[in-house]
């Protein structure tokens, strides 16, 4: 891996007075260490050349990464931008409100957000239709004895995002394919010819838009019919302002949020469980006094092991590492003055796992959840970002996970098998556009 981080071990270079990370190479610049081995080139930047650097994204440039805990407060800074992201990935996030700002977001993001919240999703009973899926798969896990854990965790996840929105839950691994291929345009380079990145990740865009498009249909054609994709065609057709370009560009992203990220925290829960029997036990001892698996937000105090498990695995496996912002005036992060226009990148991976918020913070220790008395703060949940766009996922998230880790430690016991990892973790982990252990890593039961 050394290689991918200084290949020609050069110096470094700088910009605005801000150093410029060695090693980029032509063309994909930083990102084959980025996507690769994050970790270790944020560690060495900081240890080499100081709280902020350049890191280089290929066909997206150049954005100045900030490692001071100051980083983190920008994603609430009124004058930092999203639209960035659109900047860098316009065919996945033009017209989508994760890169829109002010009142724009704001209207956006009003149309979905009551759904999503501990209120929504009880009264539109996602516990209770999730529970039963959630349930079926893990008893087809134990049956099988051997799965792929993030292919399977990907699978459930959309299923269950399908469902969430009202919509036929059919050719899963088709669409996972193709959501695979839209998340490659984020790294894509800029070349467009056939079988490369670029046009098969437009051709995915085209395929899930098509489909999207005849779900849209559908929900007006059959008004009755429940499910967010019905609420929220009544909410656009309410409004004059709305295009269906605009619908179906944030139900893609809805459908994008809703499973990548979560089906990746799923597996390294997994993973971890397979690797520390000690927390199994907990899991399992916890899961057995409870009986079943929780259908409202209102019970999952009952389950701290579980929502202890869902809150440390995501702490040393955030799902999105990096945030893109532009600075709309100049600013101060730590002891620099940033000049407007400034392209910044958030690095979540490195506040997640810094030593300032946590002690031993490569160790996995549910205590530090278990043993805390006060409240959970916007910087225990910075995986989820914080300010206007912080996820509008996690009470969801927060239930799924819980269920899921309550699910998986019944069937298991009861059928007197524990999960056992069969495959080296490190081999084929990425960290981005979103990270995720290995699609090959093997999970049994036995
Ligand atoms: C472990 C799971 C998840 C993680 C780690 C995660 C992470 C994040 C982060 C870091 C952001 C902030 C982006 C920014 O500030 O630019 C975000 C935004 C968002 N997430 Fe999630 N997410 C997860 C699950 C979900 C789920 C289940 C959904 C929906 C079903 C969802 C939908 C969204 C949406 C729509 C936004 C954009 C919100 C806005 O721009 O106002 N996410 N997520």
């Amino acid at each position: 891996m050394d290689m991918l981080l200084n290949p020609l071990n050069r110096r470094h270079r700088l910009r605005h007075d801000i150093p410029v990370v060695p090693g980029a190479f032509p063309l994909v610049g930083h990102l084959p260490a980025i996507v690769c081995d994050l970790p270790r080139l944020l560690r060495r930047a900081e240890r080499e050349l100081g709280s902020h650097f350049w890191l280089d994204f290929g066909p997206a440039g150049q954005l100045m990464t900030c490692v001071h805990p100051d980083a983190f407060a920008l994603l609430r800074h009124k004058d930092v931008s999203s639209a960035l992201m659109e900047e860098m990935a316009p065919e996945l996030l033009a017209g989508t409100l994760v890169a829109q700002d002010g009142g724009a977001h704001r209207q956006a993001r009003d149309v979905i957000k009551a759904a999503f919240l501990p209120k929504g999703l009880t009264q539109s009973g996602i516990g209770d239709l999730f529970a039963p899926v959630i349930r079926a798969r893990m008893r087809a896990w134990r049956d099988r004895g051997v799965v792929p854990i993030l292919r399977e965790t990907a699978d459930l996840m959309l299923k269950l995002i399908f469902r969430l929105m009202g919509i036929p839950a059919q050719d899963l691994p088709g669409w996972h394919r193709k959501y695979q291929q839209l998340l490659q345009l984020i790294v894509a380079p800029r070349i467009d010819l056939p079988g490369l990145p670029l046009r098969r990740g437009r051709a995915a865009r085209d395929w899930i838009d098509a489909q999207l498009r005849q779900f849209v249909r559908d929900a007006r054609a059959h008004a009755a019919r429940t499910g967010l994709i019905n609420d929220m065609v009544s909410a656009v057709d309410r409004r004059d302002d709305v295009s269906d370009d605009v619908l179906i560009a944030n139900i893609r992203l809805l459908l994008l949020g809703g499973h990548e990220t979560t089906a990746s925290t799923m597996a390294w829960t997994v993973i971890e469980l397979a690797r520390h029997p000690e927390l199994w036990d907990a899991l399992v001892e916890e899961a057995e006094r409870v009986g079943a698996v929780p259908t409202r937000h209102a019970d999952l105090a009952q389950c701290p092991v579980a929502e202890a498990l869902f809150r440390e695995t995501l702490r040393l496996h955030p799902a999105t590492t990096l945030l893109p912002r532009c600075a709309l005036q100049e600013l101060q992060i730590g002891q620099r003055r940033i000049p407007a226009g400034t392209r910044l990148c958030i690095p979540l991976l490195h506040f997640s796992t810094s030593a300032l918020l946590h002690e031993a913070p490569d160790q996995f220790r549910l205590a530090r959840w278990l043993q805390r008395t006060e409240p959970i703060r916007p910087v225990d949940t910075l995986q989820f970002g914080t300010g206007p766009h912080v996820c509008i996922g996690y009470h969801l998230v927060w239930l799924e996970m819980v269920q899921f880790n309550v699910a998986l430690a019944l069937t298991m016991h009861r059928a007197g098998v524990r999960p056992r990892l069969l495959s080296d973790v490190e081999k084929g982990r990425r960290y981005y556009p979103t990270a995720h252990p290995s699609m090959t890593i093997r999970i049994g039961f036995s």
